[in-house]
């Protein structure tokens, strides 16, 4: 009989073979060109000195939550927190999860039963076919951001169907046509739920504006990116926050974040509302970017968010492209096969409002030198 170790060398060997073993990095000292810190929340004192205020001003000192929600874990803080976010997004609730992974698999395993329908696009993050994946419901795919495809899978749907889309869409940076995709959901008396990980920031509190809110069903937000912290929410009606914490697994059988952590939250939504230089000089290097690489024969995706990406076509390549811009000072990492298709690996060019112009310049004079000799 085989051994788990003989298992786990093959699998191992397979991945060295194939050009997409992963190991761990360390920070290493370059300039930042791939953290999702679009904002620098991550990294600012003045945000840090808030939080550490917040923190000193409220009764609950607790290091951990001590639990989970539903048992000894929640407080009157953390539900504020939830109405406050609620708000902010215009939504009637917001439930909080302790990562955005748990908040797709919580959302997406629970509601949609056996004999339902999730349709999603074929780039849709891992959490969300993850969630999918474990409920029992029928589910489809459709190509990216293509509304025919789209329609044809509306067609075949059975009893209730949800479709999951992302307003920018985490490894390509894009943005679909959302309205359009809203009114056919709609047509179809579907439901439709946006996942927002990549859009809080730069679009404020996301691309789901008033005019959108009334046609999706839910959203997913999540801390960890722009806002520079760690956690969730799952931003819906009343009812649905009510089934959430009676159905999704993932909120209910794990220790809450801790109070720490949601003051983290707060202030940091609390600092988004007064970052508009934030937001207009992250603007401003994702122009300065676009108009100075130059797409000579590298796939540049067409894409206004602040993730940017080279297409390349194999894992040596993007290694190989990834290496001659971190010699250079710069820190961005081959996205490899197969977290993104045979074929379109890239390096994930993530932007910021802290990068400087020479920065940028020192990036993309890098990526046409490199382009040039190719
Ligand atoms: C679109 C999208 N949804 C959800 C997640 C998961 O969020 P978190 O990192 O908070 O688990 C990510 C993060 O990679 C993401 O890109």
């Amino acid at each position: 009989m085989a051994s788990p170790k003989e298992f786990i060398d093959k699998k191992l060997q397979q991945r060295q073979f194939d050009g997409n073993y992963r190991t761990l990095k360390a920070e290493n000292g370059l300039i930042d060109f791939c953290s999702n810190d679009y904002l620098g929340f991550a990294r600012s004192p003045a945000l840090r000195k808030l939080i550490d205020e917040e923190i000193n001003s409220f009764a609950n000192t607790k290091n951990g939550a001590t639990g989970s929600r539903l048992l000894s874990g929640n407080s009157m803080y953390t539900e504020e927190t939830e109405q406050y976010i609620a708000s902010l997004h215009g939504s009637e609730s917001a439930l909080i999860f302790n990562s955005g992974y748990d908040a797709n698999l919580g959302l997406f395993s629970s509601l949609p039963q056996r004999g339902d329908t999730i349709i999603l696009d074929e780039l849709a993050h891992a959490s969300i076919i993850d969630g999918a994946r474990l409920s029992f419901a029928n589910r489809y795919t459709f190509k990216h951001n293509d509304l025919t495809s789209l329609e044809d899978k509306l067609k075949l749907a059975k009893c209730i169907c949800y479709v999951a889309i992302e307003s920018v869409y985490s490894m390509d940076g894009d943005t679909p046509p959302i309205t359009e995709i809203a009114r056919l959901v709609e047509k179809y008396d579907a439901n439709l739920i946006v996942d927002e990980a990549h859009a809080v920031g730069l679009y404020g509190f996301g691309l789901i504006d008033k005019d959108l809110q009334g046609k999706v069903f839910a959203r997913v937000i999540t801390f960890g990116k722009a806002l520079g912290c760690h956690g969730a929410a799952v931003l819906g009606s009343n009812l649905l926050w009510q089934y959430l914490i009676n159905f999704a697994r993932s909120f209910i059988y794990t220790t809450a974040l801790p109070p720490h952590a949601v003051a983290s939250v707060k202030t940091a939504y609390q600092y988004l509302r007064k970052s508009g230089n934030e937001i207009e000089k992250l603007k401003s290097n994702i122009q300065l970017f676009k108009q100075s690489v130059v797409n000579n024969g590298y796939r540049l995706i067409n894409s206004e968010s602040a993730i940017q990406c080279l297409l390349l076509n194999s894992n040596e390549q993007a290694k190989a492209v990834a290496a001659t811009l971190q010699n250079t000072g710069l820190d961005v990492r081959p996205i490899l096969s197969p977290t993104v298709p045979t074929g379109s690996e890239r390096i994930r060019i993530c932007l910021h409002s802290f990068n400087t112009e020479q920065e940028i310049t020192l990036l993309t004079d890098t990526i046409n030198r490199f382009t040039d000799a190719e």
